[in-house]
């Protein structure tokens, strides 16, 4: 079994700073990092992290620099792609010693994992909330889809193709989305997309195309759908998401993980053990 988690919409601002007066950033991608660092030993095959956009608010060389000094501490490799609040060129200088990290053009790269591949896709486009796949990004896309034969691909980027029902967001997903998908679907294995943006877990089939969306390490975008409603956020809690392939069904499963850390794990048998206090 081989896998990767996904954290996304991380946001980091200064220091002392909220996003949007009102979102501790830094503490939720903190919370993120311990509890797998602290999960890891429980989970089989975790190769790396992929952040998948936004993180940072403001694309500033400060914010990464804190972003990085934060996701250093994790015990695994990770890669990241850009998203609309993130500044491509400060985001490839803050990763320029990354194999990973292209010395020019869209901020793009292929991951193998065994019985799997990722290719990430930059949607950014500066200046604009919604997302475009430029053509360096359909030709790289293209050339690695023609290399994978059949092996199982996720295409990961910010921007989702999918409509979530939140009028802002899919206004501002990715424009382009149709010319991944006949990609995707002319693909001879099985395909997924993955992204991050709307701040909430979405899942949907487009054609023969799995296509997912992960929560926020941080703030959630209100799950309001009416037409006329301002584009808010909410405090929901923050998640991340675990994919593994499994060789016994031939399949990536996703798993969400919450950022936080639980009480317990308790062994089920340990029932007839309990004590229920009972008021006097
Ligand atoms: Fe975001
Ligand atoms: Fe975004």
């Amino acid at each position: 079994m081989s896998g990767f988690i996904q954290l996304t919409d991380t946001h980091i601002v200064a220091e002392g700073q909220l996003a949007y007066g009102r979102s501790e950033t830094a503490g939720p991608l903190r919370q993120a990092i311990a509890t797998l660092n602290d999960q890891l030993p429980a989970i089989t095959e975790v190769e790396c992290v992929i952040v998948t956009g936004d993180l940072t608010d403001h694309g500033s060389e400060q914010e990464y620099k804190r972003f990085r000094y934060i996701m250093d501490v994790l015990a695994l490799p990770y890669l990241v792609l850009p998203g609309n609040h993130d500044h491509r060129e400060r985001l490839r200088a803050t990763f320029a010693d990354c194999a990973w990290m292209p010395h020019h053009g869209p901020i793009q790269w292929r991951r193998d994992f065994s019985g799997f591949c990722v290719i990430g896709l930059d949607t950014l486009v500066e200046g604009e909330h919604y997302g475009m796949i430029d053509a360096d990004g359909l030709a790289f896309l293209d050339n690695n889809l023609a290399e994978l034969g059949k092996t199982p691909v996720i295409v990961a980027t910010h921007h989702p193709w999918l409509h979530s029902g939140i009028q802002a967001m899919d206004d501002n997903n990715l424009r382009n989305g149709q010319q991944l998908m006949e990609r995707l679907e002319a693909y001879p294995g099985p395909a997924r997309m993955i992204s991050g943006h709307v701040h909430r877990a979405l899942t949907t089939q487009i054609g023969n195309v799995l296509c997912q969306v992960s929560p926020s390490t941080c703030h959630a975008v209100h799950l309001d759908q009416r037409a006329d409603s301002a584009n808010s956020l909410v405090m929901e809690p923050g998640a991340m998401t675990l994919y593994q392939f499994r060789k016994s069904q031939q399949t990536i499963v996703s798993n969400q993980m919450a950022i936080s850390q639980f009480e317990g794990p308790w062994p089920f048998e340990q029932e007839d053990a309990r004590v229920i206090a009972t008021p006097a």
